[in-house]
């Protein structure tokens, strides 16, 4: 059975390997820094043998939220660990009367936008030429939270 947590501190190797497979990843720095920061809420998911399966950081500005990152390790996906984060996510904005939840993603990230489509997001916005290496736009999804 995996447990769903708060990320901490001596997570943050396994997860920066785990970033290490996307694109746009995020280094240790980047997750050092992220865990200091006031508004955010970050998240794993855990095996029995206390593996870092995947993780997700949002920051949230009420009655606003912005899902950062939502990366599951390459060969986990595809099994319900990704909707196992952004659920108990959204469960605990809901829970705090949240609005909205927003985020930004690669126009070209097929699974991804199949994934957040499943989840209910819609797309609100386009930012042409965001990303590099490689270079992509970057889409604007939100999730209306009220309904
Ligand atoms: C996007 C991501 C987090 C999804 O996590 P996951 O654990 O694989 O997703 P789940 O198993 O919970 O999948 C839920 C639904 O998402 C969709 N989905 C997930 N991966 C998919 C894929 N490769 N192709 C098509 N649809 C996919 C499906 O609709 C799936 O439902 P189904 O299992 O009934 O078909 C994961 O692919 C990932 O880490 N990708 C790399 C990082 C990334 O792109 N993050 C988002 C950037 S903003």
């Amino acid at each position: 059975m995996h447990t769903l947590r708060l990320l901490r501190q001596e997570d943050l190797p396994a997860v920066a390997a785990i970033e290490s497979e996307t694109l746009s990843p995020w280094t240790l720095r980047d997750l050092e820094r992220e865990l200091q920061v006031r508004y955010g809420r970050q998240l794993v998911v855990e095996s029995p043998g206390s593996l870092i399966l995947g993780w997700c950081a949002c920051r949230t500005i009420w009655p606003e939220a912005e899902l950062l990152k939502i990366t599951v390790a390459k060969n986990q996906r595809q099994k319900g660990i990704g909707t196992a984060l952004l659920g108990a996510l959204l469960q605990e904005l809901q829970g705090q009367a949240y609005s909205s939840l927003f985020l930004e993603v690669r126009a070209e990230n097929a699974a991804a936008l199949q994934f957040y489509g499943k989840h209910g997001f819609r797309q609100t916005g386009r930012r042409p030429g965001y990303y590099s290496d490689p270079a992509d736009d970057a889409l604007i999804l939100l999730k209306d939270l009220n309904t």
